[in-house]
């Protein structure tokens, strides 16, 4: 019976075609905008540590999870839920879990656009030659000149905002391919370069010491390195879900998840390996927050031989990789639109793009003219402007207990034959992969959930 459900969304071409589809959600902002500057927050070293720990026992096995889920449902995450609930004989308020993810891809595609604004902006100021022979103090100043600016800010959200919804109104399978086939690798190859000249500022080794001895680490900072693991593979909040329900039949759920996370954990590696150099070598501090990847590699930029052709090509490799990174935020409220309101995908991509970019303008606000309103709640967190509510709210809230949610519902309540039949691998992989689910994630999830608002 399950194996003959289909999706009224049609299914991925080929193996090939859901794996990229998936990698390119994974590989975005996330790698090499987020990861640099959380790691530089929170001190390296541990940090890393505990990131890599949380994707191979929590991200991988709960990756598998939700693929397989999407693939048996083969609906949105909501509906998708919903089936399976009563497939398995189960309480029918999982649909909640489909709910909360909607609502967290929503919020987070809300800041994502305008982010991704950035890097769109600086493709052209990286083209202009701007950047050339600048000092450190010059690129930190052009980036403070954008931020400043509601209006840039305004004209670069909406222009990101547009082109996703423009690809997920036209079903996100065409022209995906080409995009992630041969710009990811790509990317990859600039990665690999700018790690190069990385090599020859004098600082590579202070980078890679940061990156990877260990040292201290605050609750808050092992929160954040669990939240990353889920922000960075596109888990908790349905985005794999769904696009495992595209998934055919035959497809190797583990292999496609280990090639996945393998990518993407390369991908933001490599981005610390070349921004860390750079910001010991110029004297910049590695706390710097969101804006670190921009005040620094425009100075490697300055710097490299070529530099204004590399640096314009890697912005825009960078917009295009935060592009198939967004539309897999809002796939999951379209496909529910369109098999619950009987939307049309132009309308339902429409809607939601457009509900996205209104919330986004909090987040452009947060940067200039509402940077002072900020709020603070005791014992929990302290002078959070709207963007970082946001941020930390969905990074490091929702897609954790959606994660838990996920791993409770298919390692606990599923049928030890239905995920049987749907993963389909060795014995020992299966069981490792329950036993994982059953006890480490959840247990793992919880305690750093506790540790982070200090009971423990
Ligand atoms: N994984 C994406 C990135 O690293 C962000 C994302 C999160 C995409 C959640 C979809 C769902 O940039």
């Amino acid at each position: 019976m399950t194996s003959e459900r289909k999706s009224i969304h049609g299914q991925w071409s080929t193996r090939l075609m859901f794996i990229l589809a998936a990698t390119g959600s994974a590989v975005g902002l996330g790698n090499i905008w987020k990861f640099p500057y959380i790691t530089g927050e929170n001190g390296g070293g541990t940090f890393v540590l505990v990131y890599l720990l949380c994707i191979a026992l929590i991200g991988i096995p709960v990756m598998m999870a939700e693929i397989m889920l999407g693939r048996r449902g083969r609906q949105s995450p909501i509906n998708t839920m919903k089936t399976l609930a009563e497939e398995e004989r189960r309480n029918v308020n999982w649909i909640w879990l489909g709910r909360m993810g909607m609502v967290a891809g929503f919020m987070i595609l809300s800041y994502y656009s305008v982010i991704a604004g950035w890097a769109m902006s600086y493709i052209f100021r990286t083209a202009s030659g701007v950047f050339v022979g600048a000092t450190a103090e010059g690129v930190s100043s052009i980036f403070a000149d954008l931020v400043s600016d509601p209006e840039k800010l305004l004209a670069w959200h909406t222009i990101f905002m547009a082109m996703t919804m423009i690809v997920v109104a036209r079903g996100v399978k065409h022209g995906l391919e080409v995009a992630i086939r041969f710009l990811m690798p790509a990317l990859f190859a600039l990665l690999l370069l700018i790690v190069g000249y990385a090599m020859t500022t004098g600082h590579f080794m202070q980078g890679v010491s940061f990156m990877f001895t260990p040292g201290e680490i605050s609750n808050e900072g092992i929160l954040d390195a669990m939240g990353h693991a889920f922000f960075t593979l596109s888990l908790g909040m349905g985005a794999i879900m769904v696009y495992g329900s595209y998934l055919p039949k035959g497809t190797s759920i583990v292999q496609a998840t280990m090639f996945i996370a393998a990518a993407d954990t390369i991908v933001a590696l490599l981005a610390g390996l070349a921004i860390f150099p750079i910001v010991f070598a110029n004297g910049l501090e590695p706390g710097a927050g969101p804006g670190l990847i921009f005040k620094t590699l425009p100075i490697a930029f300055g710097q490299m031989e070529a530099g204004t052709l590399i640096g314009t090509t890697f912005f825009i490799l960078l917009v295009f990789a935060a592009w198939t990174s967004a539309i897999s935020l809002i796939e999951p409220a379209v496909a529910w639109l369109a098999e619950n309101k009987g939307m049309n995908r132009l309308h339902a991509s429409v809607w939601t793009g457009v509900a996205a970019w209104f919330v986004g303008l909090g987040t452009i606000f947060s940067f200039n003219i509402w940077s002072d309103k900020t709020w603070s709640i005791p014992y929990l967190f302290k002078d959070y402007t709207l963007f970082t509510t946001l941020e930390n709210l969905t990074f490091n809230v929702m897609l954790p207990l959606g994660g838990l949610f996920i791993a409770i519902f298919a390692a606990w309540l599923m049928r030890e034959s239905s995920s049987r039949d749907e993963l389909k691998t060795y014995d020992w992989i299966y069981r490792l992969w329950r036993i994982l689910l059953r006890y480490v994630t959840p247990v793992a999830i919880i305690i750093v959930f506790l540790k982070a608002i200090s009971i423990i």
